[in-house]
Formats: structure tokens, sequence, C-alpha cells
């Protein structure tokens, strides 16, 4: 049977870790503030918001929290991203992404400073990971670097195959592989003989949004697969991109779902927020 890579375990101890941190900190007078954003009420972004300020909570950072309308304007939502901007004792902004349709959200991200900019959504935060200075990371990407190196995963000079090309995962993911040294293709919906493609992954990392996608005819035998993918079926019960069962006996490390990627997203948004504030 493959390992299997304990998404939950490994956050807990990032989280753990960072918590002693904040705690030095805090006894050397440095406090850290997150200010999270939420339009509208959607239930998933209300319960990923509300894991946050947990998250925050267990850490020892101060929230503040900012639940706006559904009707709320660009406008308002831009002087409200002005004042947190301004405001010395806030060292991390996160607006809670999708926005509500009339909200443009490119504008948004491009409002916030870069250097509070937890997400590392803002293109500044994007161009410096491009040409490999220091900046913000998403946290997804990140947090899936952090599951390999702790799994005992060797990175350099493999070859890895990302499936997805978003901007908060699949762009940032092969920039990320690129840096640790490993051979990176990035393959989409467009992608000719997908699968021919994916089984040349040593380490595969699929992002594309479709429950159960992604069988063992995509992978390599002894390949590491990492799946981004959260969805709940018919029955509730939460699955994948992956198809678990079809792949985990053909894979050396496969992660779950849940508790493989998820957990390791806020893990790295906490990592984030004490980063912004030792930058100070
Ligand atoms: N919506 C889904 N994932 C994310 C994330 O990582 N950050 C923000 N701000 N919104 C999201």
């Amino acid at each position: 049977m493959p390992q299997i890579i304990d998404g939950k375990a490994i956050s807990g101890a990032i989280k753990d870790e960072l918590k002693e941190k904040v705690e030095e900190m805090k006894a050397e007078g440095i406090r850290i503030c997150l200010a999270v954003v939420q339009v509208g009420n959607d239930p998933a972004s209300s319960v990923y918001v509300g894991n946050k300020k947990k998250a925050c909570a267990y850490i020892g950072i101060d929230s503040l929290s900012y639940e706006l309308p559904e009707e709320t304007t660009q406008e308002e939502l831009l002087d409200l991203i002005g004042e947190l901007n301004a405001k010395k004792e806030v060292n991390g902004i996160l607006v809670q992404l999708p926005l509500p349709d009339h909200i443009d959200e490119d504008t948004v991200i491009r409002a916030i400073d870069p250097k509070k900019d937890v997400d590392g959504f803002h293109p500044q935060n994007v161009g410096a990971l491009c040409i490999g200075q220091p900046g913000f990371v998403s946290c997804t990407p990140s947090g899936i670097i952090q599951l390999l190196k702790r799994s005992g995963i060797e990175i350099a000079g493999k070859e890895c195959v990302v499936i997805g090309r978003s901007n908060i995962v699949g762009k940032p993911m092969a920039l990320l592989l690129l840096r640790e040294n490993a051979t990176v293709t990035v393959a989409h919906s467009k992608t000719k003989n997908l699968r021919e493609v994916a089984k040349r992954a040593d380490i595969l990392v699929v992002a594309v949004g479709k429950p159960k996608m992604i069988t063992r005819e995509y992978v390599k035998e002894g390949a590491v697969v990492i799946d981004v993918g959260i969805h709940r079926n018919e029955d509730k019960k939460m699955c994948g991109d992956v198809d678990y069962d079809d792949v985990a006996p053909v894979c050396s490390a496969i992660t779950p779902v849940p508790g493989g990627v998820g957990p390791m997203t806020i893990a790295m948004l906490m990592n984030n927020c004490v980063a912004s504030a030792s930058m100070k």
C-alpha cells in the first residue's frame, strides 16, 4: 500500500511551530493581526472563513472580522481595503473569494498592499515568485511543497506534472516546483493526450475541479499523487479530483481527501501572517 500523506498531522505540526514562534514574538511585544473580509454569505466561504479565524485564535494571532452584505459595492469594499492598508496594527488582509459578480476580483486583489497580501495573490507577489525574489506565496501550492518535504519526498530532478493552470493553484504550483529544481509540465483542459502526459509524472499534482477524474490510467506505477480537489458527492461523502481507491494501489504516496492538501492551506496562511509581522 502507498504512503498516505497526512495533511492533518503535518498542518498540526506547522501550526504548533507557529504558535511557539508567536509566543516568542509576543514576549518581545510584537502582536500579529489578520483582517478577514467576506462579502455575502456563501456557505462554503463562511466555513473557510470560520476555520481561518479558529486557526488564528489557536496560534495567538488577533483577527478582525468584516462580514459585508452581498449588496456591498466595489467602491465600499475598496474603501475598507484602503483603511486596512493604512492601519498599522493590521499585518495581513484576506478577502475571501469568490466575490459577488458585480465586484471585479482583480481590482480588489490589486488594491491590497502587497506587504499585507498574505494570500499571495497580488501581481507583485506573483511576479516575485516568478523571478525567485522574496514575497508572499499562494497558500495551497506552498502547503503542497511542505507536504512533500515533510514526508521525505525528494523534488529536485523529478518529473512533475501539474494538471490545472489557475492563478491560485496551478501556476504558482508549477513555479514552486521549478524553484525546487523539478522538471515541470503544466497540463490543462486543452492538453492533448492528457493520460500520456500525466503518466510521465514522478509527482502528479491534480487541480482540475472534477470529482474522481483521475483514475489509474493517468498514473505511472510508483508515482506520488497530490489531490487538490474537494467535492461532496450525492450522499454527502467528500472526494477529490483523484479516484483514490483506484489510484492508491499503483502509487508510492498519495494525499487523501479530506485530510490531505486541505488543512495545509490554512497552516500556510498562518505562516504568511507570522512572516508579515516579522518583516516589519
Ligand atoms: N477561496 C478559495 N480559496 C481561497 C484562498 O486561498 N484565499 C481566498 N482569499 N479565497 C479563497
